[in-house]
């Protein structure tokens, strides 16, 4: 395998909740967003944005509803948005009407933006020395999220990255075998979970550094278990909220 500095980067990934109490410098931030905008983009629409929170009690409120409590503590916290706003704004300003924006297409498009930007800067921040943690519990209360934001039609927070200098060196968390998860044109219809025992052994060996130090169960264990189980979650409002946003007006 090659082995340079980026790809060293790459597969040493470990997601970091806990940092130094320092903030980003200038330097660093510039070059988050030039990475950030230089992202590939689909159609060359330009559909994301990128909100960097600064203030102290806003973070302290999207913290709360994100229920984690490195959220907006120590280091810098962004949120990734989808950001089709900007070109309905351009369109309207310019005299034509809102053609396809409202439409699953183009709100992809905007999803695939969004997402490629975050693990573009994701991999910048880390290849600065610097560490992070994506954070989907952004969108745990979508609605509420939405009103705190203060974000018009059009925009739709994807995921939030809190970011900093680490402050713990957590296990490197093992994947699945590359025979599970990568193909040669044809994807193997065969999968047997018996197949996954040595993997489910390697997993249990992997301690979190969430709360306090304590081993994980095994990958089917967490699959079969609470997370996907059937229940009702605040996170089933989220076609609501894209329907409030105005997005995705044509996915009934
Ligand atoms: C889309 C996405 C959302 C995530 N959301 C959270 C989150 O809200 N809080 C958190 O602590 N980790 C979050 N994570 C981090 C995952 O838990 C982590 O990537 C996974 O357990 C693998 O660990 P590693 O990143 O250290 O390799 C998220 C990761 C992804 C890709």
């Amino acid at each position: 395998m090659i082995d340079n500095y980026t790809i060293n980067k790459q597969i040493n990934h470990r997601s970091i909740r806990k940092f130094k109490n320092k903030t980003l410098t200038n330097e660093q931030l510039t070059t988050i967003y030039k990475v950030f905008s230089q992202t590939p983009t689909s159609m060359f629409m330009q559909n994301a944005s990128l909100l960097h929170i600064t203030d102290e009690e806003q973070k302290k409120r999207i913290q709360d509803l994100c229920g984690q409590n490195y959220v907006g503590a120590e280091g810098d916290l962004f949120i990734f948005i989808v950001d089709l706003y900007r070109n309905q704004q351009i369109r309207k300003q310019l005299g034509v009407d809102d053609g396809r924006v409202h439409t699953t297409d183009i709100f992809f498009q905007a999803m695939e933006d969004t997402i490629l930007a975050f693990q573009n800067v994701a991999n910048a921040v880390e290849s600065m020395n610097l560490g992070y943690v994506p954070l989907g519990t952004i969108n745990d209360h979508p609605l509420k999220m939405l009103e705190e934001l203060n974000l018009p039609e059009l925009t739709f927070p994807v995921l939030g990255m809190q970011v900093g200098i680490p402050d713990q060196e957590p296990q490197l968390k093992p994947r699945l075998p590359q025979k599970f998860t990568c193909f040669e044109n044809e994807y193997p219809k065969n999968f047997n979970v018996q197949d996954l025992k040595a993997y489910d052994e390697k997993v249990t060996t992997y301690y979190d550094l969430r709360d306090s130090n304590r081993r994980i169960d095994s990958f089917t264990k967490q699959i079969t278990g609470a997370k996907l189980n059937n229940h009702q979650t605040d996170r089933d409002e989220l076609p609501k909220e894209l329907h409030k946003q105005r997005l995705c007006l044509d996915w009934k």
